[in-house]
């Protein structure tokens, strides 16, 4: 009877403490919630982090939309290879047969109608334009792309000088890619006077 009386009033604090704090209960009952769980849960990177993901296996991907007056479109697979990066996917909407200058830009910006708002062909090096794997060029520079009669370009084609998801000022994430009008000559500075833009996309971190 007595260890009722003093327990009684006891139990009733900690509900009383449980009711205003609501940090109470943890408190209270340590063994119940190790403290160390809910502080290391959020700091371990999940399978499905983009960041992570680009860490792993340095992918990433980009969705062209059509410039204002035109209909190319379509989805770019980036994946840091040996030396470079390899750039496939699928492109639309192009006229038939057709060759058509392809590169990474600087900015990853495709807010302006004609794109021009993604800048520059991307070159960190400040190198001259150029053509891969014959001498100098941009690391954004990229064998022009062929379409075929129905206008549809499959695209597998190597970036170098470029790298993705290392943070460097080589790295391509969060840059813009451009499908021009014209093929890249690989000569005309700084442009390779491939024309206007007719896609733009923008290069992110796989899902
Ligand atoms: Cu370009
Ligand atoms: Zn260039």
């Amino acid at each position: 009877m007595r260890k009722t009386l003093l327990i009684a009033p006891l139990l009733a604090a900690l509900a009383a403490c449980s009711q205003s704090e609501p940090e109470a209960p943890a408190a209270a009952d340590p063994a119940a919630q190790p403290p160390a769980a809910p502080e290391t849960a959020p700091l371990t990177p999940s399978p499905t982090d983009p960041a992570a993901a680009v860490e792993a296996g340095r992918t990433a991907s980009a969705t062209l939309a059509p410039t204002e007056g035109h209909q190319t479109r379509g989805t770019l697979q980036f994946e840091a290879v040996d030396g470079g990066i390899r750039v496939t996917g699928e492109i639309t909407g192009l006229p038939g047969g057709s060759e058509h200058g392809f590169h990474v830009h600087e900015t990853g910006d495709c807010s302006a109608p004609d794109a021009t708002s993604a800048g520059g062909h991307f070159n960190p090096a400040s190198s001259a334009h150029g053509r891969v794997g014959q001498g100098e060029h941009h690391a954004g520079d990229s064998d022009n792309i062929t379409a075929t009669a129905a206008g549809i370009a499959v695209v597998d084609r190597r970036l170098e000088g470029a790298t993705l998801g290392d943070g460097a000022a080589t790295d391509i994430l969060g840059k813009g890619v451009i499908v021009h009008a014209k093929p890249d000559d690989y000569k005309t500075q700084p442009t390779g006077d491939a024309g206007d833009r007719l896609a733009c996309g923008v290069i992110e971190a796989a899902q």
